[in-house]
This record gives C-alpha cells, sequence and structure tokens, in this order.
C-alpha cells in the first residue's frame, strides 16, 4: 500500500496539475529532461499523497509554545506542513522548477523517512517522461471523483483525453 497508494495517486493528481496550469506544462514539455526532477519534487509537494502520520511522544517537549508529555500523540499533517509559507515561497503556486523545494511529503527528516522516496521519484519521471512524450496534451475532462479518506488523498477515477499520436 505504501508504494501503490501514493506513486499512483501522485501521477493522477499530476495530470490534473498539468490541465490546471497550462503553463507549466509549456515550461515542462520545452525541457522535459533539464525539468522533470524538480517537477516531480513538486507534483509529490502538491499533491501530498499521505495526509498524515501520527507519533506518541517518548519525551517530554515544547512545540509552538504548546507543552506536550511523554505518552502525548500527535499528528503531523503532511499537506498543511508542505503549504507552509514561512518554508515554502509562495506554496500554492504549482511551479515544476522550484528549487529548493524542502517538502516533507515523505516524512520529514529521521529514521521513519519514506523508504521508497527513490523509486518513487523515479516512477514518477518514467511515467511523466513516457507521458509528455507520447501524449503532450493528455487532460483531466471532470474533476476527479476522489477517495473518502482522511489518509490518503486518493483518486478513485479520473477522466481524461489525449490525442493519438
Ligand atoms: C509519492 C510517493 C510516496 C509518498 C508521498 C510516500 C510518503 C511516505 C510517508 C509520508 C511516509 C511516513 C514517513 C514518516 O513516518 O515519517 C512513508 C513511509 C514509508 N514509505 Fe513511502 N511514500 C511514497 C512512495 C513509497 C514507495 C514507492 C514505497 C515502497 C515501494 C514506500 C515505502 C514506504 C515505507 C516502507 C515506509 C515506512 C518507513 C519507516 O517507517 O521506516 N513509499 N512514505
Amino acid at each position: 500500500m505504501a508504494g501503490n497508494e501514493t506513486t499512483r495517486n501522485a501521477i493522477t493528481h499530476g495530470v490534473r496539475y498539468l490541465t490546471e496550469f497550462p503553463d507549466q506544462r509549456a515550461v515542462w514539455l520545452a525541457d522535459i529532461d533539464g525539468v522533470t526532477k524538480t517537477a516531480v519534487e513538486e507534483i509529490v509537494r502538491y499533491s501530498s499523497p499521505v495526509i498524515y502520520m501520527r507519533r506518541t511522544l517518548t519525551a517530554p517537549t515544547l512545540l509552538a509554545d504548546q507543552p506536550l508529555n511523554a505518552g502525548d500523540r500527535v499528528v503531523l499533517y503532511y499537506p498543511s506542513g508542505n503549504r507552509d509559507a514561512t518554508k515554502i515561497p509562495n506554496p500554492d503556486l504549482f511551479d515544476v522548477r522550484r528549487h529548493p523545494n524542502d517538502h516533507i511529503a515523505f516524512g520529514a527528516p529521521g529514521p521513519h523517512y519514506c523508504l521508497g522516496a527513490h523509486l518513487a521519484r523515479r516512477e514518477l519521471s518514467s511515467m511523466f517522461r513516457e507521458l509528455l512524450t507520447r501524449m503532450p496534451d493528455i487532460h483531466t475532462t471532470a474533476p476527479p471523483d476522489l477517495l473518502l479518506s482522511d489518509f490518503v488523498f486518493g483518486v478513485k477515477r479520473q477522466p481524461c483525453a489525449y490525442t493519438p499520436c
């Protein structure tokens, strides 16, 4: 599930973002090799396919003036962190050339950082390279039918169209 629900949903959201931001599609199409790396990172940030993880504190701490005790449960909301304007300039902008892109969609640095992050990047890069090469005008034709979930930002159905080459 870690490697499936995340990557395929990121790809689907990515196709929608290319529809909603045609200027960014044009930038990417103009230099597929040069832009794919940052574009894939931006799709993962902007979609944040995993919505949250929970942690149980092992020691007392202070978080944004809020005292927390050992045993307390805290929830990390990745989409929220990924739209934090103090960390990501102009976070509501989908920018395929964004660099640096210090998002936390794969988790924050630490022992549980996504084990499949490099594979996920490779999968998204390969898929978008093929999509943009073989069906460069692929676009969504209706809003997505979203999965009813507070854990995965998933898509059940996403109607699309493209011109066959
Ligand atoms: C866009 C794709 C992906 C996203 C957004 C994503 C996101 C995440 C997130 C947020 C975590 C939790 C990090 C934490 O608890 O601090 C995680 C953990 C994990 N991910 Fe991914 N993931 C993706 C793809 C994959 C793939 C392709 C695989 C494997 C094939 C994978 C395997 C794992 C595993 C095994 C963990 C648990 C690591 C641990 O707790 O030590 N993920 N991922």
